[in-house]
């Protein structure tokens, strides 16, 4: 039976005692997290979000008590009053590892049945148990590390930019559907019959008006929502640190958040980053890496074989040597032995995922030069290919003949995907670059159109601004995306503040007036009144805070986060509703 906590007080939490603690007399509460019976002694391991101390409950020193510590089970939520002791048996792996704590007074505050999930970091249980269960499982040391860190950034994160003059507004969470954008959450309006607002995809145009209002220097940790297709560092709905600033260029909002990213990385894991990070035009990144947002923790870059290749003989390489295509190869250094003929068959699957036909390959060995491609090509050319390539004996080179998009996109994967297989990663390293000058434009295959890459309000680079009459797609932006160890952590951009070139930019996505009247109108009126040159930025925190606790899995840094189909097992959603609660919002459902 429950007992009540009347007349204690916790004196300290489970984790903050030392030695320098022995002699004094302390009340802890917490939960049981292990108990051991010797016969004669009771030791109980209490936890709380702190850590853990020891609980002695000796026999021979109090019979009584003893015997109603036998009675703890594993979840059991108990208050304890006790002396800290030395203890005989130390455990360096524990902050409190050299005290215990031997017990004068017990109150069983709550009794647990059986948990259906271990509350221990290496239970290996399936993640939808460790969802459904998830208050169970947040009680995980790890996971209660993680959720105190992600505290401790939202600090450091408001620290920082109050003392570089921001000032934090909040935006409206019951917005209006995104144009050119992932698809909305949508929500029925019930005082106005047959209309929806939709949950924000980021606070983009409304952080663009604040700007035009004069408050310069804003930003906001902000719930985001996009009902798109979800990967290991993607939610339906996250948290951006979002920011914006007036009478900027990208420099200016470059250098903030230099200073931003060297003072949380301080502040967070006591790493120094070093300034200025490391900047790549888009073009160098997908020629050298295939990839917009380059792991720069290992080489295996590409290389372009299109020249040496072309009248080779080989029909599938030259009709790739042609303008919007190419054949594009990656050196494995020492994968000759690494990758047997199954497994390269393996990385060829990997490379067709996103698209490439084959994966044509040379493996070099004392012995020989072995490829399914020998017979189709001369000696010289598998020379020269070699050579260009700087294919040495022990060395595995892949190919991928196809359009160029195709061959960036299947190498460039298939690079991250070597360094993992071969373990070429160094985990303890942070590999910060700004990718810089972005296409202002890309082709959308679905839609058959041009698309803004960014979004509508990107500015061009000042260079470009005369293609925007004369061949817009190859316009540069002057948009920047931040990448940590291959993820792209954060993106911005200048935007367009002057009235003829944002009329420009439309044309070129094919609106017509009528169009960006309706889609942008609130934001094109506004934008007569004085809008001043501005720019700004938006964070993934979750994505962040995968680095600063070193988790691969997006979910293990947000407390009740969505499974890969965007349901909460926990609480139930999405859910069917009532046909009254349909009919209050105006909403017949179809089958
Ligand atoms: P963008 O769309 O690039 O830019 O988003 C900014 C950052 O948010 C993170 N992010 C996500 N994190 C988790 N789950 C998702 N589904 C998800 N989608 C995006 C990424 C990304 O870099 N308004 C602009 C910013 C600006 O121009 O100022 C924007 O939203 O880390
Ligand atoms: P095939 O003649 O079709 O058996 O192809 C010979 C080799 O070329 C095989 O190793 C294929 O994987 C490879 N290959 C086929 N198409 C492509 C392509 N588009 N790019 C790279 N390699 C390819």
């Amino acid at each position: 039976m429950a007992e009540n906590i009347k007349g204690l007080k916790r004196s300290y939490y489970c984790g903050e005692l030392r030695e320098k603690n022995i002699g004094e007399e302390v009340t802890l509460m917490g939960w049981v997290s292990k108990e051991r019976n010797l016969g004669s002694i009771v030791f109980v391991d209490l936890r709380d979000r702190s850590g853990i101390s020891q609980i002695v409950f000796d026999d021979t020193v109090n019979k009584e008590l003893f015997e109603k510590s036998e009675s703890l089970r594993s979840e059991f939520v108990i208050a304890i009053v006790g002396t800290v002791r030395e203890r005989s048996s130390i455990n360096d792996k524990i902050p409190t590892g050299k005290v215990e704590v031997l017990a004068s007074e017990l109150r069983v505050l709550n009794e647990s049945e059986v948990p259906p999930i271990y509350i221990k970091d290496d239970d290996n249980v399936s993640e939808n148990m460790r969802l459904k269960y998830r208050a169970l499982d947040l009680r995980k040391p790890f996971m209660q590390n993680n959720l105190m860190l992600r505290s401790k950034f939202y600090k450091v994160t408001r620290d920082f930019f109050y003392n570089e003059g921001f000032m934090e507004i909040e935006t409206p969470m019951l917005s209006k559907p995104t144009p050119e954008g992932a698809r909305d959450y949508l929500v029925p309006s019930r005082v106005n019959e047959g209309k929806f607002y939709a949950l924000p995809q980021s606070p983009q145009l409304l952080k663009q008006l604040l700007m035009v209002s004069g408050m310069d220097k804003y930003f906001q940790i902000t719930k985001c929502f996009r009902d798109e297709d979800l990967r290991a560092n993607r939610q339906p709905e996250f948290t951006q640190i979002d920011l914006e600033m007036s009478f900027v260029d990208i420099e200016d909002v470059i250098n903030v958040n230099e200073k931003f990213l060297k003072y949380a990385f301080k502040e967070m894991l006591n790493v120094d980053v070093e300034l200025p990070i490391q900047r790549m035009k888009y073009e160098e990144a997908m020629n050298r890496f295939g990839i917009d947002k380059p792991d720069l923790r290992f080489n295996l870059e590409l290389v372009d074989v299109t020249d040496v290749v072309k009248d080779s003989g080989f029909k599938v390489f030259e009709n790739a040597s042609v303008a919007g295509s190419g054949v594009k190869g990656i050196n494995i250094k020492n994968g000759a032995s690494f990758y047997s003929r199954k497994a390269i068959g393996k990385l060829e699957d990997f490379a067709k995922t996103y698209g490439a036909k084959g994966l044509a390959w040379i493996k070099i060995t004392e012995e020989e030069v072995n490829s399914p491609i020998a017979k189709f090509i001369s000696e010289s050319t598998m020379n020269s290919i070699i050579e260009k390539m700087g294919g040495e004996v022990g060395d595995l080179l892949v190919f991928v003949a196809d359009k160029l998009q195709v061959c960036f996109d299947s190498l460039g994967n298939l690079r991250n995907h070597i360094a993992k297989n071969m373990d070429l990663i160094d985990e303890s390293e942070f590999k910060m670059v700004w990718i810089t000058e972005f296409p202002l434009f890309e082709y959308d295959e679905e839609e058959e159109r041009y698309v803004a890459k960014h979004h509508p309000f990107t500015a061009p680079m000042d260079e470009d601004l005369n293609l925007l009459d004369t061949n817009p797609h190859k316009a540069r932006a002057k948009a920047y995306d931040i990448v940590i160890n291959g993820d792209e952590m954060g993106g911005g951009s200048i935007r367009i503040n002057n009235s003829e070139v944002q009329n420009k930019m439309f044309k070129a996505l094919g609106f017509t007036e009528e169009d960006a009247q309706n889609k942008f109108g609130f934001l094109l009126e506004a934008f007569k009144y004085g809008a001043p040159p501005h720019g700004g930025l938006a964070y993934g925190l979750d994505r962040l805070m995968m680095l600063f606790t070193n988790s691969d899995n997006i979910r293990d840094v947000i407390a009740f986060p969505k499974t890969q189909s965007a349901t909460d097992i926990f609480m139930g959603a999405p859910t069917e509703l009532s046909e009254v609660q349909l009919k209050e919002v105006h909403i017949k459902v179809l089958d």
